[in-house]
């Protein structure tokens, strides 16, 4: 049997630093077992990146790193994929910053890394994508003649079809998803927008078992919800919250990257409104937003920084008092055993971006709560989470009313409705694990039937590279 070959644009530390939670933990078995490998990009850019894979031994899986020039690599990643796809399948079409080198040094890196990985993967090998940085490389890995299995994972949102199309290369760009044997994404709503877009762009036909024809082949494709360690992160929060007092005041948290997806100054402007509308709650609640920097170099990032900088201080000035601040703001990481204590310990979870792929961090609220007292979760329709999590309160993160209402709902919400609320919403996630996403989308690409010698003859042009399995 092959190996599992994992590629993402960040892999994990090689010193296992920051496995915790996500893919690796997700990936970590099914790698082990099978003498696994995970390729990424370097963290480091070099003017004089190594000519092959640079690998580094785990005990559980090798790590292969690649390595790019500075330049390169920026326009790949703050550029093609940060300030074009990034705001695109978001569907910040205004935010899209085209510049013809991006294009250019994204597929030149992919195109790079494809040599890199077809000179060490065989046949029997499964090779899994990992999200947008790397869209078109089942192509580049095809027209170098490799005959692996290659599936694909979007993390982020596929948008419908005309947001798509704002994309420069979107007919190269669907056809490049569409090489894949399997394509998968997070909701049901994505793969309606899959469906549409290679109908309309590749003229692909649904088939009755759900798989997509196109150009003679079959593109398997599938939802794929993924989710966390869901006793892990319980774990966590029960253990670390021995010894710490709940706050003062019932405690509102927002735990999000600073990013315009995210809907940050839409959640304030809601608290803002819910302050105005009733005065009974001044003194009596705070909100604590948490909000790492991100892709700081992207302008887009920096107006958001400054934007939700403006709103807080307006809203304590307008509402605070000497020994009451509405808002805390706190602009940088925390350790995740601190996050899942401050979940515990915070009586409604906002969760309210604009558009997002799923969002762990609802799941994450959920599973920190204590089952016999749990908060409540608030949670925009437009998270993908939304779909599988219709027992929290879920609100338009557009409309300030709607968040205001949700808020006072939630921190009036009487126990036991809380309980019961809660114990639906783990229930579901418990069974629908991080393991279970991984072995889900696994098991649906091992089973793909694999490309024979037919395929090869369909392409005698093709110097065929792959080795014997
Ligand atoms: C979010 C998205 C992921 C994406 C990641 C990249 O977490 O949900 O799909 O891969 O951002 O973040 P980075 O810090 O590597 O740009």
């Amino acid at each position: 049997m092959g190996r599992l070959v994992i590629v993402s644009n960040r892999a994990p530390s090689v010193d296992g630093a920051n496995d915790s939670g996500g893919l690796v933990v997700a990936l970590k078995d099914a790698l082990a077992r099978n003498g696994g490998l995970w390729i990424g990009c370097a963290p480091e850019q070099t003017d004089t990146p190594a000519a092959s894979l640079v690998f580094h031994h785990r005990p559980e899986f090798d790590i292969a790193l690649f390595e790019l020039e500075p330049d390169l690599y920026r326009d790949y990643y703050l550029g093609y994929s940060n300030s074009v796809l990034w705001p695109a399948l978001h569907g910040r079409v205004d935010l899209i910053d085209v510049q013809s080198r991006y294009a250019t040094a994204y597929r030149k890196v992919v195109r790079r890394l494809a040599r890199l990985i077809a000179d060490e993967v065989s046949a029997d090998d499964m090779i899994w994508v990992h999200d947008y940085h790397l869209i078109p490389l089942a192509h580049e890995l095809k027209a170098l003649g490799v005959m692996s299995r290659i599936g694909f994972f979007l993390h982020v949102p596929l948008p419908d079809l005309q947001t798509f199309k704002a994309i420069p290369d979107w007919q190269d760009l669907a056809g490049c998803l569409a090489e894949y044997d399997l394509v998968g994404v997070q909701t049901q709503r994505d793969l309606g927008h899959m469906i549409n877009i290679f109908r309309h762009i590749l003229r692909g036909e649904l088939r009755a078992n759900g798989n997509m024809g196109i150009d003679g082949r079959e593109v398997v494709i599938g939802c794929f919800p993924i989710s966390i360690d869901v006793r892990g992160f319980r774990r966590l929060a029960e253990e670390g919250s021995v010894n710490v007092p709940p706050p003062a005041l019932p405690r509102l948290i927002g735990v999000d990257r600073l990013d315009y997806s995210k809907g940050l100054p839409q959640r304030l402007a809601g608290y803002e409104t819910f302050l105005g509308r009733y005065p009974g709650f001044h003194n009596k609640v705070g909100l604590l937003q948490i909000a790492p920097p991100t892709r700081d170099d992207v302008e887009a990032y920096r107006a958001i920084r400054s934007e939700l900088e403006q709103l807080a201080g307006r809203i304590n000035g307008r509402f605070g008092t000497v020994d009451w601040t509405p808002v805390q703001y706190i602009h940088r990481a925390l350790p995740r055993d601190e996050l899942a204590v401050l979940f515990r310990l915070s009586r409604v979870g906002l969760v309210t971006p604009l558009f997002d792929g799923m969002n762990l961090v609802a799941k994450e609220y959920v599973a920190a709560q204590d089952q016999n007292d749990p908060g409540v979760l608030v949670l925009s329709q437009f998270a993908g989470a939304a779909e599988e999590m219709s027992q929290a309160l879920i609100v338009n993160p557009h409309d300030p009313q709607d968040v205001a209402e949700a808020i006072r709902t939630a921190l009036e919400m009487p126990l036991g409705e809380r309980v019961e609320r809660h114990r639906a919403l783990y229930v579901h996630l418990e069974k629908h694990d991080i393991a279970h996403w991984s072995s889900t989308f696994l098991k649906r690409l091992g089973s793909v039937e694999k490309i024979g010698p037919e395929w090869l003859a369909l392409f005698p042009e093709l110097q065929v590279r792959a080795k014997a399995g």
